[in-house]
């Protein structure tokens, strides 16, 4: 296949989920342009609708509209179902846990089998109450009141964790300070360093003191670039391919989400970075990716938090590269949207790779043979991405067992595949 043209990929849903609740507690009006209008971010719109704030309607291409409350949010009438994001689950306690009310939050099948005692541990911590925590899975109802400050170092290096006891902090009007033991993504921090909120990092812990017990962020308006970890399925379909040259437009190139491009370059794929520039404190770029000759590299533990959700991708290019490729200590894999360790390993056995899970490692060695058999998506959004772009290799029959969880991301992905597939232009869609 020829991979080029031109493409935006829908907006960054780390940012969107981020720029949504910050407007929720902000005072007054915010304008968001660019938010990712898949299932995820839905889910937060929906949620943080429940709790009072008045939201328009999220689609593709449209400026959203969210009228805050201030801090103080809305007694829900209702459980708080988060479908399935991780992402609005563990930042919405965060910010419940300051309210002085009980809410219920559940999520879909996939979401109430992953760990939340990770997030319930540290707000307790701090003075929420939950009922059924020692279960440490959803449903939860949190308990919000009087918090007191925390000073926490977290086991794992998860941005939705130190976002959590951020928004709680901000919420309760508390100090916090949180370690992790590796840096994960800062949006959360950047965020509120753009709205004035006093953030800081000594030592390598991040440090949130309110300026006064009440201080309330101000409303504001944001564009929000596009993803990276959507970018990276265009980007590794140009790499694969036979010719051509692909320009991914605005493009959030944060270091704490780029280290997909450091791997990359070390198996021999260089992406450039045109039109670097600044938006709402984040670093925005644009990439021109295009085809390469790939060998194995070592993905080390400190790099893992900087891809978290490129492996799937990442393993797929792996799989076409000459050597191994060992991905070192991504045992958070398992507790994702699916347990993405053991079918990201599967997968490529089935279509006829050799690679395996050993404790928390991913061993992928590379091939040239032609990869054909069915893939078990388990309705992960990223591993249909992932396997989607390694059908479009020359002579590969890949089968995905569904498609339709690329809506989790990225609505629009198999169209944006294919337009880039005839070199087309593809932009402003989600
Ligand atoms: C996210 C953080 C990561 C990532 C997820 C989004 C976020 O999860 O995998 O897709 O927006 O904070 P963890 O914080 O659990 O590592």
């Amino acid at each position: 296949m020829i991979v080029s043209g031109e493409v935006r990929p829908p907006g960054d849903k780390s940012i969107s989920h981020r720029a949504l609740l910050l407007a929720a507690l902000a005072a007054g009006t915010s304008e968001l342009t660019g938010l990712l209008a898949g299932a995820d971010v839905q889910s937060s719109a929906r949620v943080l609708r429940q709790l009072g704030a008045r939201i328009s309607t999220v689609r593709p291409g449209v400026r959203v509209r969210v009228t805050g409350r201030g801090l103080k949010l809305r007694r829900p009438t209702a459980t708080l179902h988060c479908g399935n994001s991780g992402t609005t689950a563990r930042l919405g306690l965060g910010a419940l846990a300051g309210q002085r009310f009980a809410a219920r939050v559940t999520g879909d099948a996939s979401l109430r089998s992953r760990p939340m005692r990770r997030v319930t541990e540290p707000l307790e911590r701090m003075g929420a109450r939950f009922e059924d925590a020692e279960r440490g899975t959803l449903p939860l109802v949190i308990r919000g009141g009087a918090l007191r400050p925390l000073d926490y170092a977290s086991p794992v290096a998860s941005a939705q964790l130190k976002s959590a006891v951020l928004l709680a902090g901000l919420v309760g009007g508390v100090p916090v300070t949180i370690r992790e033991p590796y840096r994960s993504r800062d949006h959360t921090e950047r965020l509120f360093a753009h709205l004035g909120l006093g953030i800081h990092e000594r030592d390598g812990a991040i440090e949130f003191v309110p300026s006064d017990r009440a201080a309330v962020p101000p409303s504001f308006a944001l564009v929000v670039p596009a993803d990276i970890s959507s970018a990276a399925f265009l980007v590794a379909a140009a790499v694969m391919a036979e010719g051509g040259e692909l320009v991914v437009v605005h493009v959030g190139v944060n270091p704490t989400r780029t280290g997909f491009l450091a791997v990359l370059a070390r198996m021999g794929a260089p992406v450039d970075r045109v039109n670097l520039h600044d938006e709402g404190g984040e670093p925005v770029a644009d990439l021109i990716a295009r085809p390469a000759t790939l060998r194995g590299t070592v993905v080390t533990p400190a790099e893992v938090p900087l891809l978290i959700d490129e492996v799937p991708i990442l393993a797929v290019l792996a799989s076409r590269a000459l050597g191994e490729t060992v991905f070192q200590e991504v045992g958070e894999l398992r507790v994702k949207e699916s347990n993405r360790l053991e079918l990201v390993a599967a997968n490529l056995r089935a279509v006829g790779v050799k690679a395996e899970a050993r404790g928390n490692d991913l061993f992928v060695q590379g091939t040239d043979r032609p990869p054909q058999g069915r893939v078990e998506t388990a309705r992960d959004h990223r591993l249909a991405m992932a396997f989607a772009v390694l059908a479009t290799i020359p002579g590969a029959a890949v089968k995905l067992s569904e498609r339709a969880s690329v809506g989790i991301s990225y609505p629009a992905f198999f169209r944006d595949l294919q337009r880039i597939g005839r070199g087309g232009r593809a932009r402003h869609r989600d």
